[in-house]
């Protein structure tokens, strides 16, 4: 852990908590300060407190200051990649017609099954390594394409040991309700058993995930399953996550609101009702522009939310089928072109609003006093501007608990 005090950025973004979404709070001439990786103090550099005067200096050298990014929902492991299917996609053949026939999700549970558990380590490295280069310190990874018992507590391994050799902060997620596994196509009802009386038990016992999610739609689970399993997972102290509303309104937002979900995700079709049972019990929307891109669908008008002055976060969803990409500013720019977010809003979804929905939001997310100092260097005069002219990385250095994890000089990855 360090000290230091970061000097001559153009300006510091906050993110900070007593602003509105559409407000990322730049603070112009900032210093920061920071003990042990916890921010001290910020503000304009004229009335540093003589404290921090000889911490260890770090010189921004002109550039704009952000909080480390935090994506929120990603598939960070899995084995194998789909550019067939992508490439059918193209042709006009249906993400739910490839499902149907045996591949989508099912094609990268088969490979994954395959994988080793070190293949599948070295895979997310890598993908972490990438991620901390465009920026992103808290990283959100669910389990989904192993579908038993083992090779889901595979995947839940792998990023237990990410989490302990880091530098990203890791949340790990039980998936195990993605798609009801071919072999159990004709007994739907045992899998959710196994689910609820060995995979959630051995998941909380091991400590290996703080919340459980289920995709309720067509082709995948329905709300009652997703109520079985998921009361199941609250009585482990597992939360609730869902991926709704992804294709069709299923009732995704009220479902949530139910059962006391951190967060929904997708939300493309959510109904009026769902906002408002979602906005009343504190679920956080979770927008998932890249999946909306590939899968070539009508995206989350996120208005819809921020304009009742419900904050809505913005996620990659890493995955290889739906958003093979782990760009989070690139999800922040598509956040404006296809969720109807400003370029603040995108950030603060992409920082403070994310880290609030895999509860991270008492550590990271802004820049503040008592948060910890993971911030990113970024290339540009304003936020405005690094969101709206897309270059394939505008981030210079990366740092956590202000230590440098990142920096141009270190490689693309
Ligand atoms: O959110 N919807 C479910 N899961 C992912 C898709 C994963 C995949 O296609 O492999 C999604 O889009």
């Amino acid at each position: 852990m360090s000290n230091g005090l970061l000097i001559n950025a153009s300006g510091v973004v906050t993110c900070a908590g007593n602003l509105p979404q559409s407000d990322a709070g730049v603070v112009a001439d900032a210093a920061l300060a920071w003990t042990d990786g916890r921010i001290e103090w910020i503000g304009p550099v004229s009335q540093l407190p003589q404290q921090f005067a000889g911490y260890p200096r770090i010189d921004a050298e002109g550039l704009l200051v952000v909080p480390g990014l935090v994506d929120c929902h990603t598939h960070l492991a899995f084995g194998g990649w789909r550019a067939d299917e992508f490439a059918e996609r193209a042709r006009g053949v249906s993400y739910l017609e490839i499902a149907r026939r045996g591949g989508g999700i099912m094609c990268t549970v088969r490979q994954t099954r395959e994988a080793t558990e070190e293949e599948l380590l070295e895979h997310a490295r890598t993908y972490m390594n990438r991620m901390l280069s465009v920026g992103v310190t808290t990283i959100e990874c669910k389990s989904g394409y192993g579908l038993t018992v083992d090779d889901e507590l595979k995947l839940l391994r792998v990023y237990d040991s990410l989490r302990k050799s880091g530098p990203a902060r890791i949340v790990a997620t039980c998936l195990g309700a993605h798609v009801v596994p071919v072999e159990y196509r004709d007994d739907r009802s045992a899998y959710v058993e196994i689910l609820r009386d060995d995979l959630i038990p051995r998941v909380a016992d091991a400590g290996l995930a703080a919340y459980f999610d289920v995709f309720v739609e067509e082709g995948a689970f329905t709300a009652d399953e997703a109520r079985s399993i998921l009361e199941t997972a609250s009585r482990f102290g597992l939360r609730a996550k869902l991926h709704v509303d992804q294709l069709h309104d299923m009732n995704g937002g009220a479902l949530a609101a139910e059962l006391d979900a951190v967060s929904a995700d997708h939300l493309e079709y959510v109904s009026d009702p769902g906002i408002a049972a979602m906005e009343a019990a504190g679920v956080v929307p979770v927008a998932l522009p890249l999946a909306s891109l590939y899968l070539r669908q009508t995206p989350l008008n996120a208005r819809r939310f921020l304009d009742r002055e419900i904050s809505v976060a913005v996620a990659t969803e890493f995955n290889p089928g739906s958003a093979p990409s782990y760009h989070l500013p690139l999800a922040m720019t598509l956040a404006c072109t296809m969720n109807g977010m400003t370029p603040a809003e995108a950030l603060v979804g992409a920082t403070r609003i994310a880290a609030r929905a895999i509860e991270m939001d008492r550590l990271v997310g802004s820049l503040e006093p008592e948060k910890r100092a993971d911030f990113i260097l970024v290339d540009t005069p304003t936020v405005d501007q690094w969101v709206y002219l897309f270059e394939p990385n505008k981030v210079k250095a990366t740092y956590i608990d202000g230590n440098q994890v990142w920096s141009t000089s270190s490689g693309d990855s």
